[in-house]
């Protein structure tokens, strides 16, 4: 400080000295020439300076003495700011280090997804060696197939190969029939069950006497017929020998139910039948629906719609060439008593106008029919009633073995009211013996079944009133 102070100050002389007063240091020409109070003087004038240049040293002192208090500030300052600098450089210098750190997590990661995707990609060559491998041996495959077909393979063994196809298209074909036969017989059967529920229901909703006035609803207008049953049903010749030959057959299958079914007696052609238990049911008057008043041909065919049907004479014939046939006849009057006869029975075919052959066997009716026995049958349009002047066909209506006439006949015209004039009354269902006067029945109903099998399947035997005799 000393050596600075010194410093400063011969400066500020050199400075000050000549700047205040330049002739202050220059000599006198002489010093003889000089007289006493002229040095005086001067040493007056050097310590008047001297004082000037204390002052202002002074100034100077208190001048610097700011400055460098001035420039200490500054340089507190900047120790200041350098300090934080610094702080912050370590601070930054620490988030380096954090960075460093993070940059080398992040370093291993990186090399733990390139380890992966090292192992993937190696997984996937191996796939891909693997397909190729695989396609290699494929291709492989096919040459060997391709070079067998060409001629590695005997004719012999293509020969087997093609039957084996052939017999394994066929097997394919036989059961493609099989089950359409299956559903065939399915079908076949589901409507067969439908068929039999709606009659047991009928069966079970009425009385027993009445079960057999109750009939399947879908036979209509026409006569029995085979159309329906040909055109619903594929029949080949193994069915048509398995048919049964009339409602007796079917009863010892085991059917209970009163019906509609298919029949073929003595090897006919099959045809529709109503079957009330052990009879197949030829004959049948109910309400008066169907006209009886018909011609030979309808006779032999058979008309009506199994509520009121004639069966047919050639049906009947069939039914009757069996053997051992039993004529079973209900009649009902009406006060609803109902009564049967039955007969042994025989029926002719057309080349004897289907002459008839009865022997009374039982029943709790008067037999007017036996007087019938040997009579052909007679339509109005073909008379053979051994009547000498009239036609009875035409006389009393409908077909009938007439005989002279005659008591009987089940096929006139049905009655709902009691007709006022006798003529008339003798048109009607007739079932009379002796001079019993003229009586329409309400309902009549006539079958055939073996005599095998005993008598009177259906009917019971109602207590005797007055009606039917009167
Ligand atoms: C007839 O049907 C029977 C089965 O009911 C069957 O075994 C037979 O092969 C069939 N015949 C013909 C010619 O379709
Ligand atoms: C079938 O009827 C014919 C006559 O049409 C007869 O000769 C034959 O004996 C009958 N068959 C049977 C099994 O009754
Ligand atoms: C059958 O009836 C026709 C017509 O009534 C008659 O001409 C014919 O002689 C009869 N047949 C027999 C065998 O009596
Ligand atoms: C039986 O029929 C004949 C005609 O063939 C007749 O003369 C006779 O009186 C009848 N007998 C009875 C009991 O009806
Ligand atoms: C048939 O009818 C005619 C006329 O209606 C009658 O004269 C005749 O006596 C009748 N014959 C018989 C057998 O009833």
């Amino acid at each position: 400080m000393k050596i600075l102070t010194l410093w400063f100050l011969a400066v500020a002389c050199t400075v000050l000295c000549v700047k205040e007063d330049p002739s202050v240091l220059q000599p006198e020409p002489t010093p003889e020439a000089r007289s006493r109070f002229a040095a005086l003087d001067d040493v007056r004038l050097l310590a008047n300076g001297l004082l000037q240049l204390g002052q202002s040293l002074r100034e100077f002192v208190q001048k610097t003495k700011g400055q460098i208090n001035d420039i200490v500030q500054k340089l507190n300052i900047f120790d200041r700011s350098f300090y934080q600098l610094s702080v912050m450089a370590s601070e930054i210098k620490e988030e380096e280090e954090e960075l460093k750190k993070t940059t080398v997590v992040l370093k291993a990661n990186n090399e733990e997804i390139m380890d992966l995707s090292f192992q993937i990609s190696s997984k996937m060559d191996n796939i891909l060696q693997e397909k190729s491998q695989l396609q290699n041996k494929v291709e492989g495959l096919e040459e060997k197939l391709s070079s067998l077909s060409q001629g590695l393979v005997t004719s012999d063994q293509v020969a087997e190969i093609n039957s084996l196809r052939d017999v394994i298209h066929s097997q394919e074909q036989s059961i493609m029939e099989l089950l359409k036969a299956v559903r065939e017989q399915s079908d076949q059967l589901n409507h067969q069950r439908t068929q039999i529920k709606m009659l047991e229901e009928k069966v079970t909703s009425t009385h027993q006497q009445e079960t057999i006035e109750k009939v399947p609803e879908m036979f209509n207008a026409e006569a029995p017929t085979l159309t329906t049953y040909l055109t619903s049903h594929s029949t080949n010749s193994t069915e048509m020998m398995n048919l049964p030959s009339d409602c007796s057959e079917l009863f010892n299958r085991g059917e209970r139910v009163t019906g509609v079914y298919v029949i073929r007696p003595n090897r006919s052609q099959p045809f529709m039948a109503f079957c009330d238990m052990r009879a197949t049911v030829i004959q049948r008057r109910r309400d008066g629906s169907v006209n009886f008043d018909q011609n030979w041909d309808k006779y032999v065919d058979g008309f009506g719609d199994f509520k009121e049907f004639w069966l047919g004479l050639r049906k009947i014939h069939s039914l009757a060439a069996q053997g051992n046939s039993v004529l079973h006849i209900q009649l009902e009057d009406w006060k609803q008593s109902r009564r049967f006869i039955e007969y042994r029975f025989y029926l002719d075919g057309p080349e004897s106008n289907y002459t008839i052959h009865l022997t009374h066997l039982s029943g709790d009716l008067p037999d007017p029919m036996s007087n019938h026995t040997g009579m052909m049958f007679s339509t109005k349009d073909k008379d053979n009633d051994n009547h000498q002047d009239d036609n009875c066909a035409q006389n009393y209506t409908g077909g009938w073995w007439f005989n002279a006439c005659g008591e009987t006949n089940l096929n006139g015209r049905y009655f709902h009211m009691k007709p006022k004039g006798r003529s008339e009354r003798r048109r009607g269902i007739q079932w009379r013996q002796g001079r019993k006067a003229a009586y329409s029945l309400r309902f009549t109903q006539i079958s055939v079944q073996p005599l095998a099998s005993g008598s009177a399947a259906s009917s019971t035997s109602a207590s005797s009133e007055a009606g039917l005799f009167v």
